[in-house]
Order: structure tokens, then sequence, then C-alpha cells
């Protein structure tokens, strides 16, 4: 089995890679990647020497690169993770996303069917998005599969649209896909401007931590480790041309989540309680920030048999205790361009 992995460099795909080579010895895997500001090898290097795992430096927007290496190698399969991922840049570069996420998606689909070219036996193209194509919620209900797309950002509206591809290229060419939607992941890896990380980097240097409005927005908490878990099941047992939900049951306000990671971040830090919180600003609010998300993972449950390993409050504290001990990660990751960003996303806000 050889298995093709887009983004394998990022936070989610790192875990992806790791997972796969673990579990399964006799599979190769490539790991194809841009090296983006949000593609570290160092999140790899545990794996980077196995005799299986091999990395392609390349872009999913060109399109002849891809077409070579499709020639040059023959994948069984593809797990597409790699895309532009944070909202707030995508507010501020919107078209970057839309080739990143949909020309990248597009080009990739095509360059499978032309290479597996109707034969698509053991064949499986994964394609791995977002709860956010569902839009928001009220204060009740969940998204279930079937809940209709109404993204709100330029991000969530990339994603939509390559949601659609993969669709079509499974009603028109018959490609066999499978798509998950998952909710918002935490661990270790993630890049320091997505809310867990970044306010764990600002409260090591004592910097504001901005709330977006006042807080009061939800998301549903999955833990990256179990995120990996549930594509390795939908990659291996999911129905072709299915679609499955994965979350973690876990919705917290932003506010109350803060103030969880502040109360563990003093008590890691040997801090007095209530030093961490008194960072809390609260600032400008996002625009067409959406209000709620959860996830009703009933279908992967009960099909598959995937269910979470660990509670929120025991996987925030592993992910507090990683970076506290790699703040060289953190240091190398948040020194040059990144400065450059941080200051231009929340001057004036
Ligand atoms: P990330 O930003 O950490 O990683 C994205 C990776 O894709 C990086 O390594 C980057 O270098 C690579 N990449 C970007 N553009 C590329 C291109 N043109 N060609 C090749 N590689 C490119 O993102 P993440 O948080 O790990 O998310 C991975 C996937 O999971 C994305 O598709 C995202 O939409 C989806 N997702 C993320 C979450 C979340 O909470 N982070 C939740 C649900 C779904
Ligand atoms: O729901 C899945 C999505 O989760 C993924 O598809 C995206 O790739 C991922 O980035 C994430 O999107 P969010 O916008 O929900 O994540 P973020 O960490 O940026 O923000 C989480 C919440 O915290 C959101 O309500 C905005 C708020 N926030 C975020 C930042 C960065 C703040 O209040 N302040 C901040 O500085």
């Amino acid at each position: 089995m050889h298995i093709l992995i887009t983004g394998g460099a990022g936070f989610i795909g790192s875990h992806v890679v790791r997972h796969l080579l673990n579990t399964y010895p006799s599979y190769t895997i490539t790991n194809l990647d841009k090296l983006t500001y949000a593609g570290n090898l160092a999140n790899l290097k545990d794996v980077d020497g196995s005799p299986n795992y091999r990395f392609v430096k390349g872009d999913i927007t060109d399109a002849a690169f891809l077409a070579k290496l499709f020639a040059e190698n023959r994948f069984d399969g593809v797990i597409h993770l790699a895309a532009e991922s944070h909202v707030d840049r995508s507010i501020a570069s919107p078209v970057e996303f839309v080739l990143a996420n949909v020309l990248g998606t597009v080009n990739l689909l095509n360059a499978a069917r032309v290479s597996w070219d109707g034969d698509f036996e053991g064949k499986r193209f994964y394609h791995v998005s977002t709860d956010e194509v569902y839009g928001t919620l009220g204060r009740e209900g969940m998204f279930t599969e079937t809940t209709p797309y109404d993204p709100h950002s330029p991000y969530s509206a990339s994603k939509a649209s390559s949601d659609h591809f993969v669709r079509a290229f499974s009603d028109t060419y018959g490609l066999p896909v499978v798509i998950s939607n998952c909710s918002n992941n935490y661990g270790s890896c993630q890049f320091p401007e997505k809310l867990i990380p970044l306010f764990i980097n600002n409260i090591r240097h004592g910097k504001p931590l901005p709330v977006y409005g006042k807080g009061e927005n939800v998301r549903d908490w999955l833990w990256v480790v179990d995120h990996a878990r549930a594509i390795d099941v939908i990659y291996h047992q999911g129905k072709s041309g299915e679609t499955y939900n994965i979350g973690g049951h876990n919705e917290w306000t932003n506010i109350d989540l803060i103030k969880l990671l502040c109360g563990i971040m003093d008590r890691k830090l040997v801090r007095e309680p209530g030093t961490s919180a008194s960072l809390i600003t609260y600032v400008t609010d996002r625009a067409g920030h959406d209000l709620r998300y959860a996830i009703d993972a009933s279908k992967l449950q009960r099909d598959l048999g995937w269910v979470p390993s660990l509670t929120f409050e025991e996987g925030l504290e592993q992910t507090v205790d990683w970076y506290l001990s790699n703040q060289e990660w953190l240091d190398e990751v948040t020194s040059g361009a990144y400065q450059r960003y941080y200051e231009e996303m929340y001057a004036g806000r």
C-alpha cells in the first residue's frame, strides 16, 4: 500500500503521517508539502528516518508537478490535508485560499483520475475537510452530514468549494472518494496563530490574550491524535462516496476555555492564581465570526466504531506540557515573518 499524504508537514498532517507509519509498518507513505509558514519538517523528526517514509517538497497548485509525481509513483490512495487553514489569514488574503484550497484540490483530483485511468479497484481519494462549511449554529442543534452548506469566511467558502469538487469527481468520473468534516483540533505542533497555542505562547511571554468580541463563540474541540485515528478508520473502512463528521462532543465558549487554560498555565508556571487571566483583553471581533460549531459524530461511531480517546481536560493538560517542553519549537516558528504577521493582524484591534 502506497499512500500519498498532502500537507503532512502541517499540524494535523504530521499526526496522520506518524499514526499511519506506526500503525502500518508495511505501508509506504509519501508526504507532499510545500512547506508554507505552517509546514515544518521538525514536526516529523521522530519518523523521518523510517525506511517506508519519503518527503517530497511541492505545490499542489502546480498541475505539471503533480502529473509527474503521479506518473512516477503508483499511489493506491491519497489523503489530502494540504490547505491554507487559518480563518484570519483568509480574511486578509482570500485569493491565496482559492488557489491552495480550490485549485490545489482540483489539480490533485485530476492527477489521481488521470493516473488511475478508470481502474479504481483498491483506490481511494480521501479529502479532509472542516465543519466550518456548514456555517454557524444558534444556541441549539448540531451539524450532521446532511446539514446544508453555508460557509461565511473565505477559508470556509474555499473548503466548501473543494468538497463540492470532490463530490463532482465522484459523480462525473466515478473517482472513489470519501470526505470527513471535523471540528476544531488541538494538540502538539499546531502553529501558534490558532487560539490554544497562541494563548499558551502569549501567557509564556506575559503578552495580552486577544479575545475576539465577548468570547461567547462556541467551538467543539477534538484532540488531534483522535482526528488522526478517525482518518485511519475512515480511510480503511469508510464507504466510497460518503461523508463522515468527526467531533469530540466537547463544546466550550472561548472565554470558558481560555479561563481553563489560564488556570493550567498558572499551575504549570508556578504563578499566582489569576496571573494568566489578568492578560485577557477583549478586542474587535473577527469579521463574519461564526457563533457556534457543534458536530454530531454519531454516524462515525455507529458505522465505524470510532470514539474519542481522551477527555478535554487530559488533552489540554498534555498539550500545555508539550508546548512548555518544546519552547525552542515555539521560538523558531514565531521568529521573523511571524512577528510581522502578528503585529499587522492585531494592530488597532
Ligand atoms: P496547517 O496549516 O497546520 O497545515 C497545512 C499544511 O499544508 C502545511 O504543512 C502547508 O505547508 C501545506 N500546504 C499549504 N498549501 C500547500 C500547497 N499549495 N501545496 C502543498 N502543501 C501546501 O493546517 P491543519 O490545521 O493541519 O489542517 C490540515 C487540514 O485539515 C486542512 O485541510 C484543514 O482545512 C483541515 N481541518 C483543520 C482543522 C483544525 O482544527 N486545524 C479542523 C478540521 C479540518
Ligand atoms: O472548526 C474547524 C476549524 O477550526 C478548522 O477548519 C480551521 O482550519 C481551524 O483554524 C479552526 O478555525 P477557528 O477559526 O475556529 O480557529 P481559531 O483557533 O482561529 O479560533 C478559535 C476561536 O477563538 C474562534 O472563535 C476565534 C477565537 N479567537 C481566535 C484567535 C486566533 C480569539 O478570540 N482570539 C484569537 O486571537
